[in-house]
């Protein structure tokens, strides 16, 4: 605990008050009280591939040396749950690195907070733990944690009231699939469902991702499967599951996202690089009523001041979690209206700029259209798709979808009229416009009634 003792005057000597002592003396006896006493008292809440996470109750571990701790911090012994992280497989010195690049993203996010932004764990004390008694031993077996080197790296830390980005979009999956759609690859399907829904965190991470892989039919790996093959099968598992949570209507909170993104900022700002931020190494806790509480950022163990630009950065789980923000129908209906926008968008652009040009056009429309042309669909369709083919930039169906929607505004009988002109000559091969306007059509309709 490198703590500091404020210097004090030389002429003035001060005599050493009972908290000052105690700041200076938190021994590694104390440590290896906490330590011991956060496994034995602790029950396993989670594991990631490197580690298992303990939960303990403040309650039963040594209070002096929590007093220690927390009083050197200026804090009061928090009250509930303390997290302990456990290396599954001892490397000496790397609990040490972890928890010192834990603090250094700590510290940052905390002198930087403001509200709105994701939060990190306080940490409080690591160590290398001798494995002296078989208990201990046991219980470290039994969680998953390799015991033969004799010792174990762990750190301490406060403990999150909530889950993992991945464990809520699992557990959402499962909660709404119909049952008659996975029952049959999974025949505990009804009574994972039942759990899930009264008491979710009776379902440790294993059996959650168990369900997830039956329901979903996810491929797992195979023998022998090299480093890209993985990664191509990752990718593919990921977007059954974003697909399956979209299909179900499901949506993610966006404020997540953004809390995510404003403190990623802060760090990279800062030279400070996460290099592992998936969807497990995110934490969000909800109240009662579903209302997000905090968002929190875990795991610092590849922490660096350099860049890993191979999983999109720091910035991709924010961009990748983006697409289940919105419900599938949202998604669609906003690409539509991008779309309508975009084509609006550069029929005024041309309007402004090559005005010429344009009234020129419109003239001859107006006058095609004044004068009832007996062939009047057919110059329309002409005269449309030789302006747009003549102004780049932008798909031309989509320039044509423009200049429908502006002729609606004035004759909408004719542009009704051209929609249905263009889709009787559906073998004409201008399959591009023809889907366009047949997509459109609900909002070529829509423009028309607002006009009346
Ligand atoms: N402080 C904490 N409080 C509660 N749960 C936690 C805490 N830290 C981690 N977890 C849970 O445990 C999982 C594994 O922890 P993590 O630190 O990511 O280990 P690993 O290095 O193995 O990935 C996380 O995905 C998260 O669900
Ligand atoms: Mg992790």
């Amino acid at each position: 605990m490198g703590f500091k003792e404020p210097s004090k005057p030389a002429d003035k000597p001060a005599e050493p008050t009972v908290e000052d002592h105690i700041e200076e003396e938190l021994s590694p006896e104390d440590i290896e009280a906490l330590m011991e006493a956060a496994i034995l008292y602790g029950l396993k809440h989670n594991e990631g591939q490197n580690a298992v996470i303990f939960q303990v109750e403040v309650g039963k571990l040594p209070e002096e040396a929590l007093h220690k701790i927390f009083t050197a911090k200026g804090r009061e012994i928090p009250t509930g749950r303390l997290a302990s992280k456990v290396i599954k497989v001892y490397a000496s010195l790397a609990a040490a690195r972890e928890a010192e690049n834990h603090q250094k993203v700590f510290d940052l996010v905390e002198a930087n907070y403001e509200e709105g932004m994701a939060r990190i764990p306080e940490p409080h004390v690591h160590a290398e733990l001798d494995i002296k008694t078989d208990e201990l031993k046991e219980k470290l077996e039994t969680a998953g944690i390799q015991s033969h080197s004799g010792k174990v790296g762990m750190m301490m830390m406060d403990y999150i009231k909530g889950i993992d980005l991945m464990t809520h979009v699992y557990r959402e999956v499962i909660k709404n699939l119909p049952e008659d759609e996975f029952i049959l690859n999974l025949p505990d399907a009804r009574m994972i469902k039942e759990e899930l829904m009264n008491n979710p965190d009776a379902v440790d991470f294993a059996r959650l991702e168990e369900a997830i892989v039956f329901a979903l039919n996810i491929k797992g790996p195979k023998a022998g499967e090299d480093f890209e093959a993985r990664i191509r099968r990752d990718l593919g598992n990921r977007k059954l599951v974003f697909d399956a949570f979209q299909d179900l209507g499901l949506t993610i909170n966006p404020e997540i996202l953004d809390r995510i993104r404003k403190t990623v900022k802060v760090m990279n700002d800062n030279d400070v690089y996460h290099n592992d931020l998936h969807e497990r190494n995110v934490m969000f806790e909800t109240d009662e009523d579903g209302e997000l509480v905090d968002v929190y950022l875990i795991d610092f163990d590849k922490v660096s001041s350099s860049q890993d630009e191979s999983w999109g950065g720091d910035r991709g789980i924010t961009t990748e979690y983006r697409k289940l923000t919105k419900t599938r129908k949202e998604q669609k209906q906003a690409a539509t209206n991008k779309e309508i926008k975009d084509s609006v968008d550069f029929v005024e652009k041309i309007k402004k700029h090559r005005k010429d040009e344009w009234d020129e056009f419109e003239a001859q429309i107006e006058e095609m259209i004044g004068k009832k042309f007996p062939k009047l669909m057919k110059y329309l369709d002409t005269d449309i798709s030789h302006f747009a083919l003549r102004h780049g930039n932008i798909a031309p169906e989509q320039l044509s979808l423009g200049i429908v929607l502006e002729i609606a505004k004035k004759h909408p009988e004719v542009a009704l009229e051209f929609v249905e002109y263009k889709r009787g000559a559906a073998g004409s091969g201008d399959r591009p416009l023809i889907n366009l306007l047949i997509k459109h059509l609900p909002q070529i309709k829509a423009q028309i009634e607002v006009k009346d």
